[in-house]
């Protein structure tokens, strides 16, 4: 008899509990209803009367012993079971779940931070824009081809006729009539024109419209607010060009261009050999301008520029083909994943 009590406590202290099933085999093993510690007490009846006291009171420490494990045991199985069911809620969040800026959304953010960096707010304006902030306000001839019906959408409402913005340079104008100079802001925002969509064309694109109105602004302003844009977007070593040009709304205009990001000025089929990329168009904002916007033009003068954000989005990530910036391709998109 004492042989097989120490036979069972040694097998007691030897279990190992691996997995949660193993609790349960435990307990009906040695302290079920036909387990090795109820078949003791069995026995406990062919022990001699002197001896029974003696062996019931091991019995009973056997069994306690055996309690106690299969106690402490429940606890750690359930401890373990919960790790391998629950989530670990520190691990980091799955990538897949995550969206991506879209590339021109990127390239805008950019312009507007290097722009509010050196004192630029930024203001916006209407989608479906009247003829005065579109043409007239910006000393647009009546005759000019930019009315022509081929450039711009127009819209019939009632009696007038509206158009889609042809240009962010409307923002202008609306900014200037509601404010007094000094003035610094810049208009991002989607514009439209009535072209067939290719490569190189849409139908709609975006642009951001930069304005600097004040005593004294010259064109020297002009020249180094846009250097430092360049310097910023393209990087420290990059240079610019002004090329006379005509805008009806600013005299004298200018187109601007940088030097080529993609061959170092060497010359490659992105500058077409000429080293230079164009950027933007520019000038100094034309009287007229002023006094149709409520601006005194003796006082004040000012620059305007304004640049397409496809045109440095595809400068910047060598996107050739402007219509893929709408065609939302997610294998186009998911590569800004870790953009912006
Ligand atoms: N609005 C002109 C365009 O769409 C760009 C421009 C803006 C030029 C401001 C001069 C000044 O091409």
């Amino acid at each position: 008899m004492i042989e097989q009590i120490q036979k069972i406590e040694e097998e007691i202290t030897a279990f190992k509990f691996n997995i949660a099933s193993d609790v349960e085999k435990f307990r009906i093993h040695f302290l079920g209803s036909k387990g090795l510690v109820k078949g003791l007490y069995a026995l406990l009846r062919e022990v001699p009367n002197q001896e029974k006291k003696m062996f019931g009171q091991k019995i009973n420490d056997l069994r306690t012993a055996a309690e106690n494990k299969l106690n402490g045991a429940h606890i750690t199985s359930v401890k373990k079971e919960d790790h391998k069911v629950k989530e670990d809620i520190t691990k980091p969040v799955g990538e897949s779940s995550l969206g991506s800026h879209h590339p021109l959304s990127i390239i805008k953010r950019e312009i507007v931070d290097i722009f509010n960096k050196i004192g630029f707010s930024i203001s916006e304006g209407p989608e479906i824009e009247d003829d005065w902030h579109n043409f007239s306000a910006l000393n647009f001839p009546p005759e000019h081809p930019a009315r022509d019906m081929q450039d711009t959408f127009f819209i019939q409402k009632g009696e007038e006729e509206i158009a889609l913005r042809t240009h962010t340079s409307s923002v202008q104008v609306r900014v200037m009539e509601n404010n007094r100079p000094p003035i610094r802001t810049i208009s991002p925002g989607r514009v439209y024109r009535n072209e067939a969509i290719s490569a190189r064309a849409h139908c709609f694109f975006h642009q951001v419209e930069g304005l600097y109105i004040d005593e004294d602004v010259s064109f020297a302003d002009l020249k180094q607010t846009l250097l430092y844009f360049a310097k910023e977007m393209f990087g420290d070593k990059s240079e610019i060009r002004l090329r006379p040009s005509y805008f009806p709304f600013t005299e004298p205009s200018a187109e601007v261009d940088v030097s080529c990001t993609i061959c170092n000025s060497k010359g490659c089929n992105v500058c077409k050999y000429t080293g230079w990329l164009e950027i933007l168009g520019c000038g100094m904002v034309d009287p007229n301008v002023l006094n149709a916007s409520g601006i005194d033009s003796k006082k004040y003068s000012g620059f305007a520029f304004g640049m397409g954000i496809e045109r440095i989005a595809q400068l910047k990530y060598k996107v050739n083909d402007l219509r893929i910036y709408s065609e939302n391709d997610i294998r186009f998109l998911n590569q800004f994943k870790s953009e912006g």
